[in-house]
């Protein structure tokens, strides 16, 4: 274990960064239906807020170029991988391009993409987006939800792509 840095001491993000790699995501492909179709990217700040009312939240970096016209839809739907889709993993952690081409997934009752085969899915009404540091987090109130029959998750940790549960 290192030794704690003296309080004051300024924290490089490249450091920060590697130190919050310790602690294992889920790793989500959150959705929506924007004006222009579907929208989507990974996101592995997925968090439970409140269970009444039912919240959860997601951090969205300033950098996202889905997220001007996602978070204008209103309503946003968590889709929780599972451990065997790295495939989804690595299309939607990419920028641009037609991440949906040849895709199936059905429409959650606010239209927003549930992807198939995943471990858990969210949709969530907007509740209030709000602007911390270089990321938004975005709060939304949970409208409907569905989980796989047992499937194990995928978890980010230390900078890989791993599998619990099986
Ligand atoms: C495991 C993993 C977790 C990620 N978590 C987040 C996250 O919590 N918030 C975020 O804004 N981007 C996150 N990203 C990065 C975005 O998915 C990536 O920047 C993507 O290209 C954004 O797409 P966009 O420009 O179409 O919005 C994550 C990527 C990976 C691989």
């Amino acid at each position: 274990m290192s030794m704690a840095p003296p309080v004051g001491t300024h924290v490089e993000p490249l450091v920060l960064r590697q130190v919050l790699g310790h602690v294992p995501t889920a790793v989500t492909v959150v959705t929506a239906a924007t004006e222009s179709g579907p929208a989507g990217l990974v996101v592995g700040s997925f968090v439970s807020v409140s269970l009444t009312p039912p919240l959860v939240g997601i951090f969205v970096d300033e950098r996202s170029t889905s997220w001007p016209s996602m978070s204008g839809a209103g309503s946003f739907t968590v889709n929780v991988l599972a451990h065997d889709q790295r495939e989804l993993c690595a299309r939607f952690a990419h920028s641009g391009g037609a991440k949906f081409a040849g895709l199936s997934w059905w429409e959650s009752p606010h239209g927003n993409p549930v992807l198939p085969g995943t471990t858990a899915w969210l949709d969530c009404v907007v509740q209030q987006i709000q602007r911390l540091g270089d990321h938004y987090f975005a709060v939304g109130e949970v409208v409907g939800l569905g989980m796989g029959d047992a499937v194990p998750p995928m978890v980010f940790h230390r900078g890989a792509l791993r599998t619990v549960g099986l």
